[in-house]
């Protein structure tokens, strides 16, 4: 595995602000959920987690680059879920529901964050050619590259619903 930021610094700066603000979210996000909930701290990280996530799904109206339909493609239907979610789950938590903001939030950082970050490692995205930039990693095939995408499917769904159910372990176990 070779890292080059070279194809970073050439991308459109809204891929840049959108690939920033996601390594942070996703930095954030993993402290916010192994640290203790209800805490100042959790309130604090926790908002700034609600800003970046924001400014992913928003910059991410602004990046065509698959242009399915018109200029957005299926993967801005994340965005939008991202955004409702969101909603969702400050408005829950304001009003006390716990369990959905809870809920919301493991849905979205599993979902939405990690899901969306192990895709963008495929072969041919920025994510890729950062991490994978020639040497031994680039023969390593993408997830979403395997033998007719099939293994890459099948790859994803596992490591979704591994992560998801770890964390879900994680939370139940942390709050009884
Ligand atoms: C660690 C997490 C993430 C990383 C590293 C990441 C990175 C990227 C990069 C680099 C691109 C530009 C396309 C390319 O690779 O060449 C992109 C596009 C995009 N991302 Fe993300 N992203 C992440 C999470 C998310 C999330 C959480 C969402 C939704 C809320 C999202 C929505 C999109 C959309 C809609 C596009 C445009 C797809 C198109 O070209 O039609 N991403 N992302």
């Amino acid at each position: 595995m070779t890292f080059n930021l070279q194809p970073f610094w050439e991308a459109e700066l809204a891929v840049q602000i959108h690939v920033v603000c996601a390594l942070l979210a996703l930095g954030i996000g993993c402290y916010v959920f192994l640290r203790r909930k209800g805490t100042s701290v959790h309130k604090a990280f926790g908002k700034a987690w609600v800003g970046l996530m924001f400014v992913v799904a928003a910059s991410s109206f602004f990046i065509h680059g698959l242009k399915t339909w018109g200029l957005f493609s299926p993967i801005h239907l994340i965005s939008v879920f991202t955004l409702g979610s969101l909603v969702w789950a400050l408005w829950s938590v304001r009003r006390g529901n716990i369990r959905a903001h809870k809920q919301t939030m493991i849905g979205l950082f599993a979902g939405g964050l990690v899901f969306a970050g192990l895709l963008t490692l495929s072969r041919g995205l920025l994510m890729h050619k950062i991490f994978f930039a020639g040497g031994v990693g680039s023969s390593i095939p993408s997830p979403m590259e395997w033998p007719g995408g099939v293994y890459g499917f099948i790859f994803s769904i596992f490591a979704f619903i591994f992560i998801s159910a770890g964390f879900i372990g994680y939370q139940r176990k942390s709050s009884s």
